[in-house]
């Protein structure tokens, strides 16, 4: 981590506040937008996101003199900023000067200036002048008392992840010649010797432009971990400058939560706070989730610390079809609960929205109506709140549960041309996640280099990659007394794409006792095909169709389950007692060291017990295999999921392996609606529901509304509540 710790504002308060970009306004409204910012509680605001073309009117002549006098009158105003170095977008005359400068995009084509974000990682054009610019703003700005948060570029890839020209080809074949050295160990990592695709040397690499049909996905993936490198060499010579002349003030730039782009788990490491963007579409029921599974991997990515939500928005965005709005006190309680998970700045995109270009209708903490939106009194609102929460700033959350969560992986299996399309990033993680997450079970989101003796329970879901030093790491804390619960596809492939030998799972069958010996995928929804194989057979003639043997239109799995304790587990969730079911994603199990004496189906041993099996319902053809399997290790357990479970069985599973953990499941019994959240000495209840919930047991004091719980708590719909002393709530 960098080299600095302790709050973001010297105030030690929760930050407070949004992009602001006054050069698109007269100094009329500027003088206005502060009298609102102090009206509203903002503390920090983020400065000339996108002001290059006015910092930089022409190569090397820097125009900082507007700048100076708002970051002036932001420190007459007690308002901080987070300065940006104002290069996500390039001037115009960058582009006219050296076109190689703009990106290419896969089809080769070059685009065009007058968006954002137009400039080519490996120009050397780009690389002089955002350094320059660094360097002087940071030269400019190095002693101004309002600076207290360096903001870096802006969302690195958001629109140009890979740019494809041929400087950027170029550095590509650097890259792989210091990653494989010899041209034959490429053509090995690549298995280059399928579809006579063998190199002779490197400069015959090219980058993965369009090609006639499946691309090599080892080629892919590392296109993909170049093009990240390259962007985050932009960063870090970026950051070198501002290091010179402003050691002490930290470093950031702004991460996109579940964004698989960038490895966050390396960019971490070269940030000073860490920062996000997020966005959770308000009208979907998932969106709370969400917010809770971002703020987690944002805590995550800093191995604990507060991080800041650098970016929402208060009501709509404009960048969806259609843009729905928050509801009354959406916005709000999607904050507190950023707050509950970890967040100590609470910042919009963006502080007032703009008057014109493509994010005219972007909402904004100041709306084009002004003071008379409905928004601003929750914005000024939501300033007295998280100024009065911010007795909770620096507090940790301690969990018992670890969810590993892996970019490289999740982006080979993206990238992998089958054995399914992947979901949507991180789906499987994010599926654990909330299962914990329903029941008020604080999960740690870690990397798969992280420490991991603290937890009782680890999950490992859809890790696609095997990685020798995770498997260990894992045993070593099952031996420990850890529950490790793997859940497939995990451990397919190695980390250049080749297929794992010898039965999937890899080096982690020894923890688990099981290989996978094949995948097995149901079939997809007919109702995606063509018209052509739509064929209904008409029972007067077609005597060979309609009788042909295949499963359902879209068939799930559906589980038997084999052990009382998951039984009972079931039993509790609800009468009548729900089946387990699953996904299309199935696997064939065996032992990895089968007993003498096999018995078919199973091919198991007496040190794995199975826990569920596919009961062959709809045409399934794993009839009697294991679905899920327990295997003592040391003092905890490995169990093994060879299917994609539905919330029902993520759910009885999790009771199961919980119990053994012993685990605390407190939280779960809270009403419906209430998430629970334990953050340092302050416990957060935020009623995600449109009813008011009334909460026992509840005694202190509530940092937002100053009220004094005494046992009895009513929390209004879409609000939060934050007692700030002891508590021991019950339902
Ligand atoms: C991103 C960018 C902002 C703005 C918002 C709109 O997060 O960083 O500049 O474009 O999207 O939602
Ligand atoms: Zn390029």
């Amino acid at each position: 981590m960098g080299t600095m710790t302790g709050h973001v504002l010297p105030t030690g308060k929760i930050c407070y506040g949004g992009d602001w970009n006054p050069d698109q306004w007269p100094t009329q409204t500027v003088s206005e937008d502060i009298e609102l910012m102090r009206e509203a509680g903002v503390n920090l605001v983020s400065l000339a996101i996108f002001s290059w073309a006015k910092l930089e009117p022409e190569p090397g002549v820097y125009e900082f003199g507007w700048l100076r006098d708002i970051m002036d009158q932001c420190a007459q105003a007690g308002i901080f900023v987070d300065l940006a170095t104002a290069t996500a977008s390039p001037p115009v005359w960058m582009a006219r000067r050296d076109p190689s400068s703009l990106p290419v995009n896969v089809h080769g084509t070059r685009l065009e200036f007058g968006s954002r974000q137009q400039y080519c990682p490996s120009s050397t054009t780009y690389r002089k002048h955002s350094r320059a610019l660094a360097r002087a703003l940071a030269e400019e700005f190095a002693d101004h008392p309002a600076l207290v948060l360096w903001h870096v570029n802006n969302e690195y890839g958001c629109h140009i992840l890979q740019c494809y020209c041929d400087n950027c080809e170029t550095e590509f074949q650097q890259w792989l010649r210091e990653k494989y050295g010899t041209i034959d160990a490429l053509n090995h990592a690549w298995n280059t010797y399928f579809w006579a695709q063998t190199y002779s040397d490197f400069s015959e690499i090219h980058a993965p432009r369009d090609m006639p049909t499946f691309k090599n996905a080892a080629h892919e993936l590392d296109y993909w971990r170049f093009a990240d490198d390259q962007l985050l060499a932009l960063y870090l010579a970026e950051r070198e400058e501002l290091r010179a002349v402003t050691p002490t003030v930290p470093v950031t730039t702004n991460f996109m939560g579940e964004f698989t782009g960038l490895d966050y788990w390396k960019w971490a490491q070269h940030v000073d706070v860490i920062s996000d963007d997020s966005y959770p579409e308000p009208a979907i029921v998932g969106g709370a989730h969400e917010v809770a599974f971002t703020a987690d991997l944002m805590r995550g990515l800093g191995n604990g610390r507060p991080f800041i939500l650098m970016e929402q928005v208060t009501s709509a965005v404009q960048w969806r079809p259609q843009n729905a709005t928050k509801r009354p006190g959406q916005f709000a309680l999607w904050s507190m609960s950023r707050v509950a998970h970890g967040a100590d700045g609470i910042l919009q995109f963006q502080w007032r929205q703009s008057p014109g270009g493509a994010e005219t209708f972007h909402g904004g903490m100041v709306a084009h109506s002004g003071k008379r939106s409905r928004y601003w009194p929750e914005v000024v609102q939501l300033g007295r709140d998280l100024e009065a929460a911010s007795a909770v700033i620096d507090g940790r959350i301690d969990a018992e549960v670890a969810i590993i969560v892996d970019w490289d992986a999740t982006r080979a299996r993206q990238l992998s041309v089958g054995p399914t399309e992947a979901d949507a990033n991180f789906a499987a993680a994010r599926a654990w996640h909330r299962t914990f997450w329903e029941k008020n079970i604080a999960c740690d989101l870690v990397s798969v280099n992280a420490e991991l003796d603290r937890y009782r329970i680890i999950i490992v879901p859809e890790v696609f990659i095997d990685y020798p030093e995770l498997s260990a790491r894992l045993t070593a804390a099952a031996e420990n007394g850890a529950h490790v619960v793997v859940a497939a596809p995990t451990g397919a492939v190695d980390s250049t794409m080749r297929a794992v030998l010898g039965g999937y799972l890899g080096s982690l069958a020894e923890l688990v006792g099981v290989v996978v010996t094949d995948h097995s995928v149901r079939s997809p929804d007919v109702a995606n095909w063509s018209k052509a194989d739509q064929v209904v057979a008409d029972p007067r003639v077609d005597r060979i169709t309609r009788v042909v043997g295949v499963p359902g239109a879209n068939p799930r799995h559906t589980l038997d389950v084999t052990s009382p304790a998951l039984e009972r587990a079931l039993d509790s969730i609800a009468t009548p007692k729900p089946r387990m079911t699953s996904g299309v994603w199935g696997e064939y199990v065996q032992a990895l060291h089968p007993a003498s004496e096999i018995t078919k189906p199973t091919w198991l041993n007496d040190e794995v017990e199975v826990i569920a099996q596919f009961s062959g319902e709809d045409g399934c053809d794993l009839a009697g295999w294991p679905a899920i399997t327990r295997r003592e290790v040391g003092r905890g357990a490995a169990w093994y999921v060879a299917t994609d479970l539905e919330s029902v069985g993520r759910e009885a599973l999790t009771r199961v392996v919980g119990a053994y953990a012993r685990l605390d499941t407190s939280g779960a019994d809270f009403p419906d609606g209430i998430e629970r959240v334990k953050r340092g000495d302050v416990t957060f209840y935020l009623n995600h529901s449109d009813r008011a919930v009334q909460l026992a047991g509840v005694v202190g004091w509530d940092l937002i509304s100053g009220q004094e719980a005494t046992g009895h708590l009513v929390v209004a719909p879409r609000s939060t509540v934050a007692i700030g002393a002891q508590t021991n709530a019950t339902s």
